[in-house]
C-alpha cells in the first residue's frame, strides 16, 4: 500500500523526513498521503514546512471534536499532573468509572448494561467476539462482505477484504463466516437495489444451511454503515432483519461503531437511525480525540459472562484516554456536534450530488450524515472501477491544493469525508473547492 512519493526535495524538511521515514518504517504502514505533520490546530494541519492543509481525514475519523480542542488539551494537561497509569486491574480510578457510566447511558436500548475500556478498535471487537461466545456458549461468527474491523489476526478474518487484509497472513482461525452486505450501487447483477434487504437475508439463510447452523453462531458483527468498504449505507430493513435473526436464533448481534459512532453520521451512534438495539456495541476513534481509546458496551449480563481475569489489558482505559473522552462527551453537548454532522452531511451532499450529475468520473454520491463518499467509475455505465493509481493522483492533487483526504473501499475508488464536525464553513467549502478541481483536472 506504500505508494512511491513523487520526487520531492530533500531540501524540505517534510521530504528528508520522508525519506527516513522510508528508510526506517515498515512498508507494511499505509502511505494514504505524503504529508508529514508537524502541528494541528481545529481542521488545519501544518506540515514540517509550514504548508497549510485542510484536513477532511481527521485522522480516519478519530477526531470529531477537531485537533487540540482546547478543552481535550486541558484536560490532557491537568490529568498529566495527577496520574498517567496504574492499570485499572492494578487500581481503579474515577474517570474510567465515570467513562463508562456515560457510555452505558447513550448506548441505545432498555435495561442493565456495563462497558469496559480498550486501546484500538481492533481489540475491542476482540473482546467482544469473546464476550459473545461466552455469553452463548457458541463459536460461529458471522460478518460481512466489504467489512473491515481492524488489523488483528481474528480482525482481519472478520474482514471483507483479501487483498492487502488477509494474504500471506493465513490461516485464519474457524468458525468465522462471511455474508453478503448491501451494496445498493453494486448489487449482484439481476438483483434490483430495492430488493437487497430480502436478497441478502436470504443468504443468510443459505448460510445457515450450507455452512453453519445459528444455533452454533455467537454473534453477527455489523457496521451500521461500512466504512473502509466504502461508506456503504445498507438498504432499509437489512439491520432490523439482522436484528430479527438474532433474537430468533440466540446470536448476540454486535454493531461496530468505532467508525459510524460519535455524531459522524448525524446522530449519536448510526445504528440509532435504524432504531435497532444490538447486544453489544463497539467503540472506538472519535471518543478519545486521538487519545487511544475504545470500548465495549452492552447488556450486563453478556458483559459479565466472561470469567474474572479473562478480559483486559495493560494500558486499556488509560486514565488520559479516559480524561479526553470526558472531554468529548462534554464538547458534544455544548457545541451541539451531532446537529453538526447533520449540518456538514447536507453540505457536502449537495456537492457531491451535483458532481455526480455532472462529472464523467462520480459514479455514485452516498451516505450518512457527514460519513459521505463519492465514488469514482472510468465508465458510468458499466461502473467499471477507476484504477487505483488514477485515484492516487487525485489525491496527490488534493494535497497540492492544500487538502487531506482519503479513499475508502474494495476497489480502493471511494473518496470519503470524516472532516472534524467542528470545521469552520469557509474551510469546509475550501476543502470541497480543491476536490473539485482535483476532480476536474
Ligand atoms: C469500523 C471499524 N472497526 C474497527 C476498526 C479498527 O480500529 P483500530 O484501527 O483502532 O484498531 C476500524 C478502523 O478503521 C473501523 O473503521
Amino acid at each position: 500500500m506504500l505508494t512511491k512519493r513523487k520526487p520531492v526535495s530533500k531540501s524540505s524538511r517534510s521530504g528528508s523526513l520522508w525519506a527516513e521515514r522510508e528508510q526506517l518504517v515498515s512498508s507494511g504502514s499505509a502511505a494514504y498521503t505524503h504529508v508529514v505533520i508537524e502541528r494541528a490546530e481545529n481542521a488545519s494541519v501544518w506540515d514540517a514546512d509550514g504548508k497549510r492543509y485542510i484536513d477532511f481525514a481527521g485522522g480516519i475519523g478519530a477526531l470529531n471534536v477537531g485537533h487540540c480542542h482546547p478543552r481535550v488539551v486541558s484536560a490532557l494537561r491537568e490529568q498529566a499532573g495527577k496520574l498517567l497509569h496504574t492499570s485499572f486491574h492494578v487500581a481503579a480510578y474515577e474517570n474510567y468509572i465515570r467513562l463508562c457510566g456515560k457510555l452505558v447511558e447513550l448506548m441505545p436500548g432498555p435495561g442493565r448494561k456495563k462497558a469496559i475500556l480498550f486501546n484500538s478498535g481492533s481489540e475491542a471487537i476482540e473482546n467482544a467476539i469473546k464476550f459473545s461466545r461466552a455469553h452463548t456458549r457458541r463459536k460461529g461468527v458471522i460478518s460481512f462482505d466489504n467489512a473491515f474491523h481492524g488489523r488483528t489476526l481474528v480482525c482481519l478474518t472478520l474482514d471483507g477484504k483479501y487483498k492487502p487484509l488477509r494474504q500471506h497472513f493465513g490461516p485464519s482461525p474457524a468458525e468465522f463466516y462471511r455474508a453478503r452486505y448491501p451494496y445498493p450501487y453494486r448489487p449482484p447483477s439481476g438483483i434490483k437495489p430495492e430488493d437487497l434487504t430480502e436478497y441478502c437475508l436470504e443468504e443468510l439463510d443459505r448460510l445457515f444451511r450450507n455452512d453453519v447452523a445459528p444455533e452454533d453462531v455467537a454473534a453477527i458483527i455489523a457496521e451500521p454503515v461500512q466504512g473502509e468498504g466504502g461508506f456503504i449505507v445498507p438498504t432499509p430493513g437489512f439491520l432490523k432483519g439482522l436484528r430479527k435473526l438474532c433474537d430468533q436464533h440466540g446470536m448476540m448481534l454486535v454493531i461496530d461503531e468505532v467508525q459510524t459512532g460519535f455524531g459522524r453520521t448525524g446522530r449519536m451512534f448510526a445504528i440509532e437511525h435504524d432504531e435497532v438495539v444490538p447486544d453489544l456495541m463497539v467503540v472506538g476513534k472519535s471518543l478519545g480525540a486521538g487519545m487511544p481509546l475504545s470500548g465495549v458496551i452492552g447488556r450486563a449480563e453478556i458483559l459479565d459472562s466472561a470469567p474474572v481475569g479473562s478480559i483486559g489489558g495493560t494500558y486499556g482505559g488509560n486514565p488520559m484516554s479516559c480524561a479526553a473522552a470526558l472531554a468529548v462527551l462534554e464538547i458534544f453537548k455544548d457545541e451541539r456536534l451531532v446537529d453538526a454532522g447533520r449540518r456538514i452531511g447536507r453540505v457536502v451532499a449537495q456537492r457531491f450530488d451535483s458532481w455526480r450529475d455532472r462529472s464523467p468520473l462520480v459514479g455514485d454520491s452516498r451516505g450518512l450524515g457527514a460519513m459521505r463518499a463519492i465514488e469514482l467509475v472510468s465508465d458510468k455505465r458499466s461502473k467499471a472501477p477507476l484504477p487505483p493509481a488514477r485515484v492516487k493522483e487525485i489525491i496527490s492533487r488534493c494535497e497540492e491544493g492544500g487538502l487531506i483526504v482519503i479513499k475508502a473501499g474494495g476497489f480502493d475508488n471511494v473518496i470519503r469525508t470524516l472532516m472534524p464536525l467542528t470545521i469552520p464553513d469557509s474551510e469546509l467549502e475550501r476543502g470541497l473547492d480543491v476536490l473539485e478541481s482535483a476532480l476536474k483536472s
